[in-house]
């Protein structure tokens, strides 16, 4: 059984079908790269996932728990972490407070459980093993809004890795940065490989190569082909929509689109 499984997804705005029918499954361990052109409807996608918009149809399941109608909160206690593009950090507080916070969020219960010395220090040291886990070690002591881009990225990505999560979502991690920091955070997410399932959408194919065991390409609401970097290479309809001559892809991607429906 896999890890992570979307049956029959559908979402509609209005009349618009943003998501059309998708089926996909992440394996246990694997990053699972989603790519597709702007609008394909990539972020909605993770919206339906994460519990921050209700699909019109199908279903959500991770590890035999179905998460569908669950809220986003009761998700992450399922197993499933998000990073919300900075938005989840508190700016003035310290990424050592951050993290701290984050911890309690997730295991507060268990921490409340010891006196609050222990449960502190208990914190203290959780707070510092995933700073050392992200390279923010060198950070724990800095106000997280006068990070610079890159490292509050970065801590985004360890407040999603506070709850422990069996399936992690980046919703384009790289976005913005430039290519030092794009690098860093291609290393950290490779170090996580193994220990969690890692859905990926980035625009930046070399990372996504880099990093994919598999990868699905959404155009239009549907999931055109799912493989590995080797088989969507080589796939002439993903070659014609997205691989290729960016100044075509738009009428390529509208052929294709006529082609699927
Ligand atoms: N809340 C919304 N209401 C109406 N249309 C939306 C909404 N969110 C996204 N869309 C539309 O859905 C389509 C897919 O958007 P999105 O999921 O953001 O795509 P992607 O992340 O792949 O660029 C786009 O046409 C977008 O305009
Ligand atoms: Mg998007």
């Amino acid at each position: 059984m896999s890890l992570f499984t979307l049956h029959g997804l559908v979402k509609r705005f209005g009349g618009l079908l943003v998501t059309d029918h998708v089926d996909l499954h992440v394996e246990r361990g694997e990053i699972h790269a989603l790519i597709g052109p702007n609008g394909a409807g990539k972020t909605t996608l993770v919206n339906l996932i994460s519990g921050v918009l209700d699909p019109d149809e199908g279903r959500v399941l991770l590890d035999g728990v179905e998460l569908t109608g669950k809220d986003a909160y009761e998700r992450v206690a399922c197993g499933l972490s998000r990073c919300f593009q900075i938005t989840s950090i508190f700016p003035k507080a310290s990424v050592r407070d951050n993290l701290k916070m984050a911890l309690q969020a997730h295991t507060g219960h268990s921490f409340q459980l010891f006196a609050s010395r222990a449960g502190n220090t208990a914190l203290a040291q959780g707070a510092e093993a995933l700073a050392l886990r992200c390279g923010l070690e060198a950070s724990l002591d800095q106000i997280a809004g006068n990070l610079p881009h890159g490292v509050q990225r970065t801590l985004d990505v360890a407040l999603a890795l506070a709850a422990n999560p069996k399936l992690l979502l980046l919703d384009e991690p790289m976005a913005g940065m430039g290519p030092h920091e794009s690098a860093r955070m291609l290393a950290l997410i490779e170090s996580l490989r193994g220990s969690m399932a890692i859905l990926l959408i980035e625009h930046d194919m070399d990372a996504v190569f880099a990093l994919a065991d598999r990868i699905s390409v959404l155009v239009y609401g549907k999931v055109l082909v799912s493989g590995n970097a080797d088989t969507i290479k080589n796939d002439p309809q993903v070659q014609a929509v997205y691989l290729g001559d960016e100044a075509g892809s738009d009428a390529a991607i509208a052929a294709l689109a006529r082609e699927v429906a």
